[in-house]
């Protein structure tokens, strides 16, 4: 198997340590292991003895037990932590898919939900969202790109990069559709959480259909990206066997900090949310602004959840765009061009808590360019 090379993650490799100012991060505002600690007296105590040896394969059961709790139908025994969400994509994909199969893809996307499908052998179609009415899904497209073949929907809510939050009609017509066709739902709901009006939160995929595996991580809702803790969460016994079997060929059991470190942060895990979307409301509130300022170069469909949204361009073209910024600032954005998604966009970061000092270098740069 040889994917082709994850665009975003080497772009990242590239700039993320040597740019200034980063705003196209997903993930939120972090914080370091004493600020984590100090969530709870005597946790640093417990981190001192934390034993090295190997963890239980599957996630420490305190963990486990903690993760669960943010799902209705699932309980320990129905979650394999992961090292980061990204382990879990490649291992439900080699474990459930093989040449030959079919799977239908959220488009717009994230590269590892096709390219290491296609890197398999596995056929895809972009279920694709609609800019002009905000990145939405249409389910009603989902039965022209049915094929014989197709095994699985591969769905991101809330969406990297635009945003998106399904309604709740679009979700429910998604778990029907998926249940008629007895099609595996693989529901990345790394973002879940950071709804920007909690009112708006969607239950989770895995909650809701029995062939249904949802994902998070600590990396997006909490962040704490450092951790590199993600999981599935299922009720499928078949996906938990053959997931926990390819596991072994990887990276058998997890960090033992971590997975003490995750512990309490998902035991806080409403303290953490809280935190990170107060600082999105607040940046919001500033964005909206830059928008209105520019809304004759950009075109922005204002998300519902999660840490990022997706520009359009009106005139210029992404790529050169955004190279031309971090030339002359050092302010690091995300061309579509490294998303596979032509060259009129950008991904905007809008969860840390600098990003109204770093607009204003993009403002003051944009003041000065010649008109185009
Ligand atoms: C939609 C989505 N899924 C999965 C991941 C991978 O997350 P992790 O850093 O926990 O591996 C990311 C990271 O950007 C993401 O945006």
């Amino acid at each position: 198997m040889n994917p082709t090379p994850f665009k975003l993650e080497r772009y990242f490799a590239q700039h993320e340590f040597t740019a200034r100012h980063l705003l196209c991060s997903s993930d939120p505002e972090s914080m370091s292991v004493r600020d984590l600690l100090a969530l709870e007296p005597q946790a640093s105590d417990g981190l001192f003895d934390t034993w090295l040896g190997y963890t239980e394969y599957p996630g420490a059961s305190d963990l486990r037990t903690e993760l669960a709790a943010m799902y209705e139908c699932i309980d320990a025994s129905g979650i394999i932590v992961h090292t980061g969400a990204q382990e879990a994509i490649f291992l439900f994909m080699n474990t459930m898919l093989e040449a030959g199969d079919h799977v239908i893809v959220h488009m717009p996307g994230y590269q590892s939900h096709y390219s290491v499908v296609e890197a398999l052998g596995v056929s895809v179609s972009p279920w694709r969202a609609n800019e002009a009415g905000g990145w939405a899904l249409d389910p009603a497209d989902l039965e022209a790109l049915l094929k014989p073949q197709t095994r699985a929907i591969v769905l991101c809510s809330p969406h990297n990069p635009t945003g998106y939050l399904p309604s709740r009609e679009v979700f429910d017509a998604t778990v029907s559709f998926a249940r008629k066709h007895g099609l595996w739902l693989f529901s990345d709901e790394v973002y879940r959480g950071l709804e920007h009006d909690c009112a708006d939160r969607l239950p989770a995929a895995c909650d809701v259909y029995e062939r249904a595996i949802t994902l998070g991580a600590l990396s997006k809702t909490h962040g704490l990206a450092g951790l590199r803790i993600g999981w599935i969460a299922t009720q499928s016994a078949q996906v938990l066997q053959r997931m926990s079997i390819f596991k072994d060929y990887l990276t058998i059991s997890n960090s033992a900090p971590s997975e003490y470190l995750a512990t309490i942060a998902a035991r806080h895990s409403g303290t953490l949310i809280e935190r990170n979307v107060s600082i999105v409301r607040e940046n919001l509130r500033v964005l909206d602004k830059f928008m209105a300022r520019h809304a004759m170069n950009f075109e922005w469909h204002r998300p519902r959840a999660g840490t990022i949204g997706f520009v359009r361009l009106r005139q210029e073209r992404a790529s050169s765009f955004c190279a031309e910024l971090l030339q002359d600032t050092s302010v690091l954005l995300l061309p579509s061009t490294l998303l596979d998604y032509g060259d009129a966009h950008f991904r905007i970061g809008f969860g840390r808590r600098n990003m109204p000092a770093v607009l204003d270098y993009v403002d003051a740069w944009l003041e000065t360019r010649a008109p185009r």
